[in-house]
C-alpha cells in the first residue's frame, strides 16, 4: 500500500466517524421530545442547542457537553450571517470526528435554515447526517385552536418573505404567518419590526381581506401549567399590537370555497 492510499484511508475513516443528527425538543419544556431524540442527545459527544434558556438548562441535564448556538445572535446583526455561523460551528465539530447532535426548538426543520443546510453540507462531505421530526408550533396550533388543515386548506408563510414576493392568497383557506413580529424587516435583524413596517402588511392583506376581519395571534404553552394564548382582533389593528417573538398570526378563511363544476363534470364523465 503506498502513502497516497494510506492518506486516503485515514481521511475516509475520519469522515465515517463524524456525524450529525438534528433533533427538536418540541415546544413544551421536557414534554414534547421523542424517545429517539432524547437518546441521541444522551449519547452525543457534543450537543449544540438553539433553544429558549430553560430548554438549554434541561438539555444540559441530559448531556453536559453542550454549546449554545444562540451566542451567534446579535441585536443589530443580520440573521443570515448568524445562521451561516451556526452551520460552520456544527460542521467543524463533525469534521473533528465527533458524534454531534443539534437541538433546535419545536420541529428542527420547520422555519429553520441552518438545520437543513448543515445536513446538506455534511452529507456532501461524506458524513452521516439526518433530522428527527419534532412537535412544531403549528402542530400545537391545530390542537389548541381546533383547526384541521384539511377542512379548508392551510397556507403557511414566513411573514416577511410573504411581503417581499408576490404571492397568490387563497381567502377560502387558512393563512398562517410565522414570525409576524419581524414583519417587513428588510435588514433581517434580530429585533421586532416597527408599526410602520407592520402597517405595510395590513395594507397588503386588506387587498384580499376586509379590514375588520377577525385574526388571531397564537402562542403555544411553553410550560405544562401554562395555557395557550389566543388573542383575537380586527386585521386593521395588527400594526398597533405588541407582538411576542414566538407568536404566530392566524388568518381564518374570509370567503366560501367555490365548487369547480367543470372539473366535477370531467370526473363524473369518467365514472360513467
Ligand atoms: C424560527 S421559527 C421556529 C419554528 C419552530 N422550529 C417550530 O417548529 O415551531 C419561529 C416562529 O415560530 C412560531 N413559534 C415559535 N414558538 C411558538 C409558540 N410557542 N407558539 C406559537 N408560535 C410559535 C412563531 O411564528 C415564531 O416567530
Amino acid at each position: 500500500m503506498n502513502t497516497m492510499t494510506i492518506k486516503q484511508d485515514s481521511a475516509t475513516a475520519s469522515k465515517i466517524k463524524g456525524s450529525i443528527v438534528v433533533v427538536g425538543p418540541g415546544i413544551m419544556l421536557g414534554a414534547h421530545i421523542t424517545p429517539r431524540s432524547r437518546t441521541y442527545i444522551e449519547k452525543a459527544d457534543l450537543v449544540f442547542y438553539c433553544c429558549p434558556m430553560l430548554v438549554r438548562d434541561w438539555i444540559t441535564t441530559l448531556n453536559p457537553n453542550t454549546r449554545n448556538l444562540g451566542e451567534y445572535y446579535g441585536i443589530e446583526k443580520d440573521r443570515r450571517i448568524t445562521y451561516r455561523e451556526m452551520v460552520d460551528a456544527m460542521l467543524a465539530a463533525v469534521r473533528d470526528g465527533l458524534k454531534v447532535v443539534a437541538v433546535f426548538y419545536g420541529h428542527p426543520g420547520v422555519f429553520a435554515w441552518s438545520t437543513h443546510k448543515v445536513i446538506e453540507e455534511a452529507r456532501a462531505e461524506g458524513y452521516t447526517a439526518h433530522m428527527e421530526p419534532g412537535i412544531s408550533a403549528d402542530a400545537c396550533l391545530y390542537a389548541d385552536m381546533g383547526i384541521d388543515p384539511a377542512r379548508y386548506g392551510c397556507q403557511s408563510y414566513e411573514t416577511s418573505q410573504f411581503m417581499f414576493y408576490q404571492r397568490k392568497i387563497d381567502p377560502t383557506a387558512y393563512l398562517l404567518l410565522w414570525q409576524p413580529a419581524h414583519a417587513g424587516d428588510t435588514q433581517i435583524k434580530n429585533q421586532p419590526s416597527t408599526p410602520a413596517q407592520r402597517q405595510v402588511l395590513v395594507d397588503l392583506l386588506c387587498e384580499t381581506y376586509p379590514a375588520e376581519h377577525q385574526v388571531a395571534l397564537y402562542k403555544a404553552p411553553f410550560l405544562p401549567m401554562d395555557k395557550p394564548s389566543i388573542r383575537w382582533f380586527a386585521l386593521q389593528d395588527f400594526a398597533s399590537i405588541d407582538i411576542d417573538l414566538v407568536e404566530t398570526l392566524v388568518i381564518p378563511p374570509a370567503q366560501k370555497m367555490q365548487f369547480n363544476q367543470s372539473i366535477m363534470n370531467k370526473l363524473h364523465a369518467l365514472n360513467q
